[in-house]
């Protein structure tokens, strides 16, 4: 498989008047042509700050990506000045947020906030560029779309505004479509509906996805491989089924707990006791070592190396270590039937 888009040892800070928020720390992970990756982490391990630093979008004055390489068709987006960056945002990389609302501009119609993209990336006139908007709202699954791109963002429902920010992600073939959440402010059957929607256009266009996510729930249907973060790094990286069969690292044991089983009897979550780490101060050893039920001396002290545990499988944890006792993965953690 070719390597589309690779980070390498990722850093990234904000300045702030507390001092030094270290929000991504030696973040490394690849993506593959035409694949889709889910990156999973709680709230606030860093997943939408590692988006962000790829698409280079974070606040030029506060935050600064200090060290590592975003590798993208031979380039350093890291280090790549504005100018380039333009040609590769909304052309080559494009993003979607979780909020279809903001995403949209309330005074422009749908049509011109489809064609916007496609003149200035692609040179289109304007009947061109109508025709494919046509086309893209089709695509997406938007009935009568030669009526609806003469209308407003607030005359769409919910699902239906997001279904129009995926058609202007995908306007110009973007090679990376990167998805923030991208269904979390919807109701839970319209969630499916756009996940599906999703799987469906990378099958038909071949953009390789990175889908961001707090929940370990919807990647099961989507993504080909998971990353799962935590405190500023990558504590996993496996297939899907690696993830979901044969998790390694106890965060990662925490998040499959927490996730509804649809053959479970009962329904009650379970949260992964405690909080996550300061990262205006974050440990020096392993971030999770604090709510890990099986911390060790070791894990306080020293940040826990990559271990491989099969060619497409790593965790970064003590327990993988071979002097370390051995521990299973707590019932809750097992998938059985889930997928
Ligand atoms: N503009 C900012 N200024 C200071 N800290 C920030 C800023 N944006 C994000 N952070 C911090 O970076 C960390 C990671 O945030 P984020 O990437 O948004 O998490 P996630 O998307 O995984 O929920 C958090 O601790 C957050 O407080
Ligand atoms: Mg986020």
């Amino acid at each position: 498989m070719e390597k589309l888009l690779e980070l390498k040892n990722v850093h990234v800070s904000f300045h702030t008047y507390g001092g030094e928020v270290k929000a991504v720390r030696g973040v490394s992970f690849h993506l593959e042509k035409g694949e889709s990756l889910a990156i999973v982490g709680e709230s606030g391990s860093g997943k939408s700050v590692t988006s962000k630093a790829v698409m280079r979008l974070l606040p030029n004055k506060t935050s600064e990506i200090k060290e590592g390489q975003i590798l993208f068709e031979g380039k350093d987006l890291a280090r790549l000045p504005e100018k380039g960056m333009e040609k590769i945002r909304g052309k080559e990389i494009s993003m979607i947020f979780q909020d279809p609302m903001t995403s949209l501009n309330p005074t422009m119609t749908i049509g011109k906030q489809i064609m916007e993209g496609l003149r200035k990336h692609q040179n289109m006139s304007k009947s061109e560029a109508q025709e494919r908007a046509i086309n893209l709202l089709k695509l997406v699954g938007i009935p009568n779309p030669e009526i609806r791109i003469k209308e407003y963002p607030h005359q769409f429902s919910g699902g239906m505004r997001q279904r129009v920010v995926i058609a202007i992600a995908l306007a110009c073939n973007p090679k990376v479509l990167i998805a923030d959440e991208p269904t979390t402010a919807l109701d839970v059957t319209i969630q499916a509906q756009i996940l599906d929607l999703m799987r469906d256009l990378q099958k038909k266009t071949g953009t390789a996805i990175i889908l961001i996510t707090h929940d370990l729930g919807v990647v099961a249907n989507l993504a080909q491989r998971v990353a799962v973060m935590y405190g500023g790094t990558i504590v996993e990286t496996g297939t899907v089924d690696e993830i979901f069969y044969n998790p390694k690292h106890p965060y990662t044991w925490g998040l499959l707990s927490s996730m509804p089983k649809l053959n479970a009897e009962s329904k009650e979550l379970l949260a992964i006791p405690g909080t996550p780490p300061d990262l205006l101060n974050p440990p020096k050893g392993c971030p999770f070592a604090a709510r890990c039920p099986h911390a060790m001396q070791v894990c306080l002290n020293h940040m826990p190396e990559s271990t491989k545990v099969s060619s497409t499988h790593q965790a970064a944890c003590w327990l993988l270590d071979e002097r370390a006792p051995k521990v299973e993965p707590p019932e809750a953690a097992l998938v059985g039937g889930a997928r």
